[in-house]
């Protein structure tokens, strides 16, 4: 599956070219990917998403809370196709909360909170090292749905990765702490559009 690859040495764009919070000007490097590209794209994957499923029913489950805005915006590109095509998938929903992260590091421990009827289609941030995917699956493999796929907007190019791969990729992003667009550093940053880098500087300032 095609999906969009930000080099190692991208510059990205400067922070002031676009609108961000006042609260986390001194926090971020620059801008990564701007929100707009980030809807074009998830744009993308919603139609390839209603292609492959051929009209089966959808209970697309959110990874929170990291995957709640690219959840939304997903299945909002997913409505839109429904109202406006010939063909069209029935949509639920489900919730589920993942936590394995503390500052910016990866934790050897999922906790996973809530989440009643667990099946097909999930929408989650980003996959690491993909230790919270596979443990998200084999738990959703004792619910035997009759598929399961994996939307991921980001996947960072790292060389802790566990090999695994989501079934469709917004991007593939450098091994660099990212924040944004959900994507938090101990909470903060989830109310930021674009997807941004974090400086040395905020990783002290917000460490728990
Ligand atoms: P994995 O289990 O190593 O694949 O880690 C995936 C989880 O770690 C994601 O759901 C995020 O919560 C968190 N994570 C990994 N990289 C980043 C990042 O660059 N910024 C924010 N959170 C991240
Ligand atoms: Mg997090």
């Amino acid at each position: 599956m095609a999906y969009i690859q930000i080099p190692d040495d991208e510059k990205g764009y400067k922070l002031d070219l676009f609108c961000v919070p006042k609260h986390y000007e001194e926090d971020l490097d620059q801008v990564i990917i701007p929100h707009g590209l980030i809807m074009d794209r998830t744009e993308r994957l919603a139609r390839d998403i209603v292609r492959d499923m051929g009209g089966h029913h959808i209970v697309a489950l959110c990874v929170l809370k990291g995957g709640y805005t690219f959840f939304a915006d997903l299945l909002d590109y997913i409505k839109a196709l429904n109202q406006n095509s010939d063909k069209s998938v029935p949509l639920t929903v489900d919730f589920i909360r993942l936590k394995s992260y503390c500052n910016d590091q990866s934790t050897n421990i999922v906790k996973v909170i809530g989440g009643d009827e667990l099946s097909t289609l999930t929408g989650k941030d980003i996959v690491e090292t993909g230790r919270t995917m596979e443990t998200l699956l084999s738990l959703l493999s004792e619910c035997n749905p009759k598929m399961v796929k994996v939307v991921s907007l980001l996947v960072k190019r790292t060389p802790r990765s566990s090999g695994y791969r989501p079934d469709y990729i917004g991007f593939e992003v450098p091994d660099s702490f990212l924040v944004g667009y959900a994507l938090d550093y101990n909470e903060y940053f989830r109310d930021l559009s674009h997807i941004c880098i974090l400086n040395e500087n905020a990783k002290e300032k917000y460490k728990v």
